[in-house]
C-alpha cells in the first residue's frame, strides 16, 4: 500500500513488547466520541464480538460528541480497572490529559481510527486516510464536464478530527492541479462541525445563496455530511444532477447512490480495524508482542501504525464490494 502521509515510515512487519502482566480474562474500555453514526455502531459490535472470541470483556461509553464528557468517560474506565484504553477521539488535540492518566495507571492505550496528538499512546489502526480523499476527488476529476471549468464545492468534516485534514489534504493532491489547469473552479468550501448532516446542509445553503444553484459536483468528507448535502439538493429540486461524495457506506448512503442522490462512497472493510485492534488490545493486555507496519509522528513521539486499505464504490461496483463482502444486504439496499 502507498502510503504519503507526514512523518510516517514504513517500516517491515515489526513487533513490540509491553511490561504488563499476563491477565486471565482481560478487561479493555472502549471511549467512543459518538454512536450517533451507523459506522461506529458498526464498529463497536466488531471489536466487542472480536474482544469476547478471544476471553475479554469490553466496557463501552460513548461521549455523544462531547470532550468533558470523553475525559470523564475515560476517567471512569481508568477507575473500573481496565487491563487496555481503546479511544476513538472526539477531538484528537483534547485528550492529553485523560491518555497520561491512563498511562500512569500503567494502562496501554490504542487510538482507533482518529490520532490523539502530543501523547503517549501504544498504537493507531486506522486505514489510508489520505488515499480516501484522493479517491473522492478522483471520482469528480473523472467526470469533469467538457469544454468548461467544473464548479465544484468541498464539504470538509470536524476541524477537530485528524481525519478530516487527512481527507482535505488527499482531496488538495488531485483538485490543486485541476484548479490550476483552469479544469475545476472551487466555488465555495467549508467544515462541518462535528460531522453532522445539519451542519452540511447550512454550508451548501450558502454555497447556494451566495454563487447559485450551477454546481457540477460537492466533494462531501463521508456519508453523514453527504446525507446533509442531499437534503439540501433535493430542496433546490437538483438532487441526482450534481455528483455528490462520501465515505463509509453506510446503508443510507448505498441507498442514496442507488437511487442516484449521492454518487460514491468510499468501502473501509471495518471488520479488519475491529479485529485487529481487538488482537492488539488482548495482546497488550497480557504484555504479549503486538505488530505494526508503520509509524507517524503524533508530536510526542513516533507511533507504532497500521494502516488499511480503502475501495471507491458506485452503483456498478456496489455488488461485488459492499455486498459481496456482507457488509450491507442485498435485500436492505430494495
Ligand atoms: C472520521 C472517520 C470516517 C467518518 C467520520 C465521521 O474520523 O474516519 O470514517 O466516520 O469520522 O464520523
Amino acid at each position: 500500500m502507498k502510503l504519503r502521509l507526514p512523518c510516517l515510515c514504513l517500516l517491515a512487519v515489526v513487533c513490540a513488547t509491553t511490561g504488563f502482566a499476563s491477565k486471565e480474562k482481560p478487561v479493555i474500555g472502549l471511549s467512543l466520541d459518538t454512536l450517533k453514526e451507523e459506522r461506529w455502531q458498526r464498529d463497536r459490535d466488531t471489536f466487542t464480538a472480536k474482544v469476547e472470541s478471544l476471553g475479554g470483556k469490553v466496557i463501552v461509553q460513548s461521549a455523544n460528541g462531547d470532550d468533558t464528557r470523553q475525559v470523564r468517560d475515560i476517567e471512569a474506565l481508568i477507575s473500573r480497572g481496565i487491563d487496555v484504553l481503546v479511544i476513538v477521539p472526539h477531538n484528537g488535540e483534547a485528550l492529553n490529559r485523560a491518555v497520561k492518566a491512563a498511562k500512569e495507571a500503567k494502562i496501554p492505550v490504542i487510538a482507533y481510527d482518529r490520532l490523539i496528538m502530543n501523547c503517549d499512546i501504544d498504537l493507531y489502526l486506522t486505514f489510508d486516510n489520505v488515499k480516501v480523499g484522493e479517491l473522492q476527488a478522483k471520482y469528480v476529476a473523472d467526470h469533469l464536464p467538457e469544454g468548461r471549468a467544473a464548479r465544484v464545492v468541498r464539504v470538509f468534516g470536524a476541524p477537530t478530527d485528524n481525519n478530516a485534514k487527512l481527507f482535505k489534504q488527499g482531496q488538495d493532491n488531485v483538485v490543486n492541479p485541476l484548479v490550476a489547469a483552469g479544469k475545476i473552479n472551487l466555488v465555495f468550501e467549508d467544515w462541518a462541525q462535528d460531522w453532522k448532516p445539519e451542519n452540511a446542509k447550512k454550508i451548501v445553503n450558502a454555497a447556494i445563496t451566495r454563487n447559485g444553484k450551477e454546481i457540477d459536483a460537492i466533494i462531501a468528507s463521508a456519508d453523514s455530511v453527504a446525507g446533509g448535502v442531499v437534503q439540501a439538493l433535493l430542496e433546490e429540486g437538483i438532487a441526482g444532477k450534481v455528483i455528490v461524495t462520501g465515505q463509509d457506506a453506510d446503508l443510507a448512503a448505498c441507498r442514496r447512490i442507488l437511487r442516484g442522490t449521492q454518487t460514491m462512497t468510499i468501502y473501509k472493510p471495518l471488520k479488519k480495524l475491529a479485529d485487529y485492534a481487538a488482537i492488539a488490545a488482548i495482546d497488550l493486555a497480557k504484555g504479549n508482542k503486538i505488530s505494526f507496519t508503520a509509524t507517524i509522528d503524533n508530536g510526542f513521539k513516533k507511533v507504532p501504525a497500521v494502516f488499511q486499505d480503502v475501495i471507491s464504490v458506485d452503483k456498478d461496483n456496489m455488488q461485488a464490494t459492499v455486498i459481496a463482502d456482507g457488509f450491507q444486504k442485498a435485500s436492505d439496499l430494495k
